[in-house]
Formats: C-alpha cells, sequence, structure tokens
C-alpha cells in the first residue's frame, strides 16, 4: 500500500525520487521521506502528509547525491508521523530503509534487537529490519541484508541504503518491486508510474530474490545466493496515461475514459465475429468456476457469476478472497480459480490465489497493471489494457473487468459452438452509450448538490443489478463518508425497509429487464413510506413520474450488458457528492489504492 521509489545513477537523485513519490502517492499519503547518500554521509528527510510537504522542506536544504530511496506511507504500525515515516535507520544512521508490508515477528524480533542494545526511534514494524541488517553488517550490505532476511517472517519489497557502498540492494517477498534499467542509471520502484518517462525497460523481481544494483549494472540472486538470469520486459504505460489531462480529478478521468478503456479491454479479441483470447482453457474439461476477488473487484466477480451461469450454464461461486484463503476451500478436479485484481498486487487475492493454486486448481486472472504478481502467477490471463488507474476509488477498472468476463463467457460459448453473435455485436456499441450517459454529468451534480448533506443512502437492484447496487454504494462511501447499503431489492422488506423515512434516500437500479415489474413494486413500497426515490432507468413509463423523485436515463441495451451502463450514473454521483462536500476524491481518508497488507 505504501509506495517505494529508489535511484542510482549519473544524475542527482532528489528530483527523481520526488517525482516518483509523487507518482506513487495514490498507493499511501499519509506521510513521506526519503533518503540520500553522499559524501560518505545520510541525509535523510521525512515529512508527516502528502510529497509536497516533504518536497517543500527539501528544498532548503540542499541536499545532493547520485543514490537514494524514498517511500510514501500508508500507516499500519504506529501512527502516521514523521518518526515513524520511512526510511528508517539503523543505531549508527549508518543503514537506511524503506519497506513496504508487513513484518509479522516483529515484536520478538525487537525484543531479541533491544536486549543486545538496539536503540528503536519509532513503532514500526519496519525499524527492526534496520537494526537488523547493522546486526549482521560484518563485510558487506548485501550479506547482512540476506542474513537478516532469514529472520523475517512476512512479506517484504525493501530498498537498503549505507553510509559507503555504491549500491542499493533489493529485496521482495509478497510486494512488488521492478528495476527500470536506464542508460547509466537505473531507478527501483514498487509500482510501474514512477519508472514511466524514464526508461521503457522494466525488470520485475519475483518472491524470494534479491537484487545488488549500481548505477549501471544489477544482478540477481535467489534465495541460495544464485545468480538469476533476469528477462527484460518492454513497460507498456506512458506518461500522459498518468496524467490528470484536465480533469480536477484522477477519477473523473477515469470514470469520462471508461468508453475507450472499454475498447482498448475489446481491441484485438472480437475481430471478424469471433472471441479471440490467448488463454488455454477448455469448456468440456470446467466443471466448476470459483472467482475469487475483493472490493469493487468481488463485485464484478458477482456479475460474471449471473453472466456466466446465465450464457453458459457453468456453476459459478464468487468467494472474498480473504474468507476463501481460510476457510480450507475444497477444490476438485475440473474447478477454475479465477482472481480478479486490477492492481494484481491485493494481499488477500494472492494468497486466495496461492491456496487454490497448492490444491491443483486451474487459475486464470484477470487483471489490469501488466507484469504485477497476480499476473504473473497464474496460468493464464486476460489483461484489462484499461490504462493506469490512479484515483483510489476503482471505476474504469470495474466497466473493464465485467467486460473481460463478458470476453471471457464468450469464450466458453464459442467453444461450445454456441456464441451469442448479438451480445458481441452489442458489446461493440456499449462504448458510444457511456458517452451519452456522460453527458448527463452536469445534470447529475444538480442532484449530487441536494443530496450531499444526506447522511445515509440504500441502493438496490435485482439481479444482475444487484452488484451494481454494491459497487454503487461502495463508491459513495468511500469517497463521500456518507454511509450506504447496496441489497437485493427484494431483500427490503426483510428488514432493511424500517430504515426508510423522508431522510433516506433510495437509488433503485430499474432497466426494463425481466425484473422489472419486482422492483417497480419495491419502488412503490418505499415511496408509500416516504422514501425518496431516485431511478436508474432505460424507459421513461408514464407512471415512473409518481415513483420517483428523481430520474436519470440512461441508453437501453442488452440485458446482460446493462451493468456496464447502470454503474455509470452511480460513479458520477459518488464523484459529485464527494467533490461537492470539498473532499479529497483521489486519496480518500484512511484507503490505499491496492491493500499489499492482509
Ligand atoms: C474500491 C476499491 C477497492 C479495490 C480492492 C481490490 O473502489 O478500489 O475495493 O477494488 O481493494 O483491489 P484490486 O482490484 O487491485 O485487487
Amino acid at each position: 500500500m505504501c509506495g517505494i521509489v529508489g535511484y542510482i545513477g549519473n544524475k542527482e537523485a532528489l528530483p527523481f525520487l520526488i517525482n516518483g513519490l509523487k507518482k506513487l502517492e495514490y498507493r499511501g499519503y499519509d506521510s513521506a521521506g526519503f533518503c540520500i547518500q553522499h559524501d560518505g554521509k545520510l541525509s535523510v528527510v521525512k515529512r508527516k502528509g502528502k510529497v509536497k510537504e516533504l518536497e517543500n522542506a527539501s528544498k532548503s536544504l540542499k541536499i545532493t547525491g547520485h543514490m537514494g530511496i524514498a517511500h510514501t506511507r500508508w500507516a499500519t504500525h504506529g501512527a502516521p508521523n514523521e518518526a515513524n515515516a520511512h526510511p528508517h535507520l539503523d543505531c549508527k544512521g549508518a543503514i537506511a530503509i524503506v519497506h513496504n508490508g508487513i513484518i509479522e515477528n516483529y515484536g520478538a524480533l525487537k525484543e531479541m534487537l533491544k536486549k543486545e542494545g538496539h536503540r528503536f526511534f519509532s513503532e514500526t514494524d519496519t525499524e527492526v529490519l534496520a537494526h537488523l541488517i547493522e546486526k549482521f553488517k560484518g563485510k558487506n550490505l548485501e550479506s547482512a541484508v540476506a542474513m537478516a532476511l532469514k529472520l523475517v517472517e512476512g512479506t517484504f519489497g525493501l530498498l537498503v541504503i549505507d553510509k559507503t557502498s555504491q549500491e542499493i540492494i533489493a529485496a521482495k517477498k509478497g510486494s512488488p518491486l521492478l528495476l527500470g534499467i536506464g542508460s547509466q542509471e537505473i531507478i527501483i520502484a514498487s509500482d510501474a508510474s514512477a519508472i514511466a518517462g524514464h526508461t521503457k525497460k522494466v525488470v520485475y523481481l519475483n518472491d524470494s530474490e534479491m537484487a545488488i544494483i549500481s548505477s549501471n549494472n544489477y544482478v540477481v540472486k535467489n534465495v541460495n545466493g544464485k545468480v538469476v538470469e533476469k528477462k527484460i520486459h518492454d513497460m507498456e504505460m506512458t506518461v500522459q496515461q498518468i496524467e490528470k489531462r484536465g480533469f480536477k480529478h484522477f477519477m473523473a478521468k477515469e470514470i469520462f475514459e471508461q468508453p475507450l478503456a472499454i475498447e482498448n479491454t475489446l481491441r484485438g479479441r472480437i475481430g471478424d465475429g469471433r472471441i479471440k483470447l490467448s488463454i488455454d482453457v477448455d469448456v468440456k474439461k470446467v466443471k466448476r468456476i470459483i472467482i475469487t476477488a475483493c472490493g469493487t473487484s468481488w463485485h464484478s466477480a458477482l456479475i460474471g457469476k449471473y453472466l456466466i451461469e446465465k450464457i453458459i450454464g457453468i456453476q459459478v461461486e464468487v468467494d472474498y478472497a480473504s474468507e476463501f484463503r481460510y476457510r480450507n476451500p475444497i477444490i476438485k478436479k475440473g474447478d477454475l480459480v479465477v482472481a480478479i485484481s486490477q492492481s494484481g498486487e491485493t494481499a488477500d487475492t494472492l494468497a486466495a490465489l496461492k491456496e487454490a493454486k497448492q490444491k491443483g486448481a486451474k487459475t486464470l486472472g484477470v487483471v489490469n497493471v501488466v507484469g504485477s504478481t497476480v499476473a504473473r502467477e497464474v496460468d493464464f490471463g486476460i489483461y484489462l489494457h484499461a490504462g493506469p488507474e490512479i484515483g483510489v476509488a476503482s471505476t474504469k477498472a470495474f466497466t473493464c473487468q465485467v467486460t473481460a468476463l463478458l470476453l471471457f463467457a464468450l469464450y466458453l460459448q464459442q467453444q461450445k459452438g454456441v456464441l451469442d453473435k448479438k451480445i458481441l455485436e452489442e458489446l461493440k456499441k456499449i462504448p458510444a452509450k457511456i458517452e451519452e450517459i456522460l453527458k448527463e454529468s452536469k445534470n447529475i451534480r444538480i442532484l449530487a448538490q441536494k443530496f450531499k448533506a444526506s447522511k445515509n443512502f440504500l441502493y438496490l437492484g435485482r439481479g444482475l443489478n444487484f452488484p451494481v447496487a454494491l459497487e454503487g454504494a461502495l463508491k459513495l462511501k468511500e469517497i463521500s463518508y456518507i454511509h450506504a447499503e447496496g441489497y437485493p431489492a427484494a431483500e427490503m422488506k426483510h428488514g432493511p425497509i424500517a430504515l426508510i423515512d423522508e431522510h433516506m434516500p433510495v437509488v433503485f437500479i430499474a432497466p426494463k429487464d425481466d425484473t422489472y415489474q419486482k422492483i417497480i413494486s419495491n419502488m412503490q413500497e418505499i415511496k408509500a413510506r416516504g422514501g425518496t426515490v431516485i431511478a436508474i432507468i432505460n424507459e421513461n413509463e408514464p407512471y415512473i413520474a409518481a415513483l420517483t423523485n428523481h430520474v436519470i436515463k440512461v441508453p437501453k441495451t442488452l440485458d446482460i450488458l446493462s451493468p456496464l451502463l447502470n454503474v455509470i450514473p452511480l460513479q458520477l454521483l459518488a464523484y459529485h457528492i464527494a467533490d461537492l462536500k470539498g473532499l479529497n476524491v483521489d486519496k480518500p481518508r484512511n484507503l490505499a489504492k491496492s491493500v499489499t497488507v492482509e
């Protein structure tokens, strides 16, 4: 969840570190710091708050040096303050470390180190690593880091420097790290966005690998100290993709990018009326599909269940990754486990994937970030190609995940010889239909103005649009801090209806599909109890006006594709409410973009 960047090369390190941290800030943003080595000294600067504070502090200090490490933090151990911000140092201030992940046995290690006379300055688990490395610092930094890591239980992506060595040591286990290979310089980062614009050549570290990096060379070793040959990959990400391009927030940009993002998910995969995916899944061998994910990705998994069961008739189970991994799941021959993750680094999803692999399941990833850990761990993958998603609240990844799941369902249909070309043809029209809905943004902002002071919201939908209700509620609560719940509309009468009064706005997702009449009855129940109804509809029946306070009309499409349209007004409503409340839309409190801790 934190962001890490390191630089070693023939230029000044500080601008690289600050720019890298700005790119990574979406991953964690309660404090930041850097350490630069120069003239046999380490200069450390840390600040609570945003990277901007750190940048301002560094301006007057005139720190020079050609190698350094930096970090933006999302607190796990200890409050977000300067003492707990990274980098952390050993007792003598001779070793500096930045770390992403969690050292699970840090309590025991800290006790041991204290008894040996080490002095601690923070409440973090990371500081333990600095002292452990100090404990083993004999001849060189590389062996000290390797020895220290042997004692560590937990996860880490880390960078270490000391006062004198002309190298950065990087190590990874359960937390991403990649090297950007430039000419006479190497940038190391937890996320490609800190490397984009500097070089396209990247090397991904795998778990239990360690890299010894100098300005024009790097050596990667495995846990036994053996040199590992690494492939250099071409990075897809460009600088333009990670800029706001005139939008006030990344979230707004990403909402408006959805037509293009979906086109990119479809590109090259639906030509000449056939589905082309680079996966090798045999529909005859798949008896059951288990989809595992977290948060918004879990909502797209629920839609995946509805649509795969509906159009292929293969049984699908959906599990929160965090639950799947701990309940000793039953995996049988013929099970395919699908992991959905925008970042490809979510700790719970990765652990669920490992559990599934250990039990012998075939695995498929639906992932956005190219080269991410989920993408590398699965047997086959479908990349979203949605481009970087920077806003913490997931938007374009969601619609692209649903699109990718549809492609997968159609791919299975095609193998059975029953490809439904109507779905394929309509899928191509979805980007233009989303453009239509985006034109409603101004009107949705007017609606948002009316509801920004609400304390609670309910979102109701049925069938494929029940997960859309969940997603609408999640978007609202995470960025506007308004309490919101999503329910299958029919569940209202089993309890939540007790909450309805004139202060309760209820958002209905009510396209004209086979659940329409039922949802109209549910609307009547809410109206009769004084609730305020906002309805997302695709047909304006004469009686709708009497049942609703506000309607947002979306274009018609096939029932099976309707979540792709219905979610857009909900994203916009959440966005405008949060923005009108003056909140930090892209970086909501307590959240981080990729949740790499349990
Ligand atoms: C909500 C949101 C989170 C993520 C969840 C999984 O807007 O972004 O709920 O969906 O943390 O993240 P990924 O998809 O990266 O595994």
